[in-house]
């Protein structure tokens, strides 16, 4: 019989998607145990420590543990024993072919199959391949002589904006082949979807392919707009204003139409190359795709192009101050983020560089370490610089005051690569502005 009442749940992996999805379920009521490898990892959540920056989680989770319906453990027959539903939620890297990296999923699915008390669902949270499903299912059966079902739930969270989307969704997407499976989710997410029905019944494949097909489409909508941001610059118009135009047609809707430093993040460059190998494998050239990703390649280096061809390419002792580091703001991560390309460019051409960011510092300090220099106050990062680059557009960066920039930087030179400034108002302040795809002077 399909549970109607708290469920018992094990989350393979605990990183943004799987201690997103376990806090989530368990402030639903239902009893989670979250497992990773990692030991400090799970150290640290025990004495309430996050190891990740995402807004409102920390509180989820002290909340969930002291309530007595969220655990961590690094012993996963401990996590699956009596579970109904196990997520799989570990990381799917790309390979060095641009493939998702599967081994850690396949290795969860067999550590799962070999702890399995009874009858569970396997749910694939984690973005993985069409047929990667059928592939978890036979190593599964090879370990255990309990009855399962394999399902594909993929997870469509915004970093930043996590909790959000996850006790919120537009919609879930279930894809299952057995009825069991099929209603023990739905039963799962009833919670979850309780204005209106959103859940997306389908066959498996087409549910891990949903999850590609969607980050591609977003990409494909940047990289688009950065192309044309591009062509704008050539032509003396401004894409802001272009943005606005096209954005109000309802058939193309505003959302993901700016232009920008390229996109990053653990998400879209991975889940496209992999993508475009899917096809590969089976003789097919996303030929779009193909030139998503080169737009993106591209345009990461355009910031630093702007900032190379305004000091006539030689940035020997320049400084540079970078506003925002993560690749996106409300995260800490920095993952394929651009202002890591931004900082290669100009330090190899000679500049220091001086970074702020609201919650990836430490991040980029584990990264890079001392090949640029840190400030927690933004203005204190401009002190002295002959040029301010934004590249991640932070709440508290969107309206500085620039009386007091003017006065703290060397040159007054602003390479605004997200357009959120008004680049006449800078220009009439006594700024040279630079922005992305707004008229031929940008
Ligand atoms: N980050 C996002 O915004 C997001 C959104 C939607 C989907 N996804 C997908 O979800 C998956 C996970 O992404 P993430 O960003 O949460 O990854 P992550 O790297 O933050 O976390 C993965 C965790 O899995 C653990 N792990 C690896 N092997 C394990 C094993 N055998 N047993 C237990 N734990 C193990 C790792 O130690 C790590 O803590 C990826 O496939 C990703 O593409 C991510």
């Amino acid at each position: 019989m399909v549970a109607f009442s708290a469920m018992k749940i094990c989350v393979i992996g605990t990183g943004y998607v799987g201690l997103v999805a376990g806090a989530g379920f368990a402030d639903m009521g239902n009893d989670v145990v979250c497992c990773d490898i990692d030991q400090p990892k799970i150290d640290g959540l025990k004495r309430g420590e996050m190891p990740i920056y995402e807004p409102g989680l920390d509180k989820l989770v002290v909340n969930n543990v002291a309530e007595g319906r969220l655990s961590f453990t690094t012993n996963v027959a401990d996590g699956v024993a009596g579970a109904e539903v196990v997520l799989l939620a570990v990381g799917t890297p790309p390979g060095p072919d641009g493939s998702a990296d599967l081994k850690y999923i396949f290795k969860a699915a067999e550590d799962v199959g070999q702890a399995l008390t009874g009858w569970a669902v396997i749910v694939t949270k984690s973005t993985v391949p069409v047929g990667t499903g059928d592939k978890i299912e036979a190593i599964v059966k090879k370990v255990t002589k309990h009855e399962f079902g394999v399902a594909s739930n993929p997870e469509f969270l915004k970093e930043g904006d996590a909790l959000n989307d996850f006790m919120k969704p537009d919609r879930v997407v279930i894809g299952a082949d057995d009825k069991r499976s099929i209603e023990t989710l739905r039963s799962l997410y009833a919670p979850f979807t309780r204005t209106s029905d959103r859940m997306l019944v389908m066959d498996r494949r087409s549910a891990e392919l949903t999850k590609y097909a969607a980050n591609s489409m977003l990409a494909t909508r940047i990289s688009f707009m950065n192309d044309l941001a591009n062509l704008c610059e050539l032509l003396g118009a401004d894409i802001e204003l272009v943005r606005k135009g096209m954005g109000s047609d309802n058939r193309i809707g505003p959302k993901f139409l700016f232009a920008g430093p390229g996109f990053g993040g653990s998400c879209f460059p991975k889940d496209l190359r992999a993508a475009i190998s899917t096809g590969r494998d089976v003789g097919y050239r996303l030929e779009i795709l193909d030139a998503v990703v080169a737009v993106n390649e591209r345009q990461k280096k355009k910031l630093g192009e702007k900032i190379l061809a305004h000091f006539k390419g030689d940035l020997k002792g320049k400084r540079i101050a970078i506003w925002g580091l993560a690749f996106k703001p409300g995260t800490d991560d920095i993952r394929e983020a651009p202002a890591l390309v931004l900082v290669d460019q100009v330090v190899a051409a000679g500049a220091t560089v001086v970074g702020t960011d609201p919650v990836a510092m430490e991040a980029v300090r584990k990264q890079i370490g001392d090949r640029i220099q840190y400030e927690e106050n933004n203005y204190e990062c401009a002190k002295g610089a002959d040029a301010l680059a934004l590249v991640t557009e932070w709440h508290e960066f969107r309206r500085p005051s620039f009386e007091r920039l003017k006065t703290l930087l060397k040159q007054p030179v602003i390479f605004d690569g997200r357009n959120i400034w008004n680049p006449a108002e800078l220009r009439a302040a006594g700024f040279t502005y630079y922005g992305m795809g707004r008229g031929k002077s940008a």
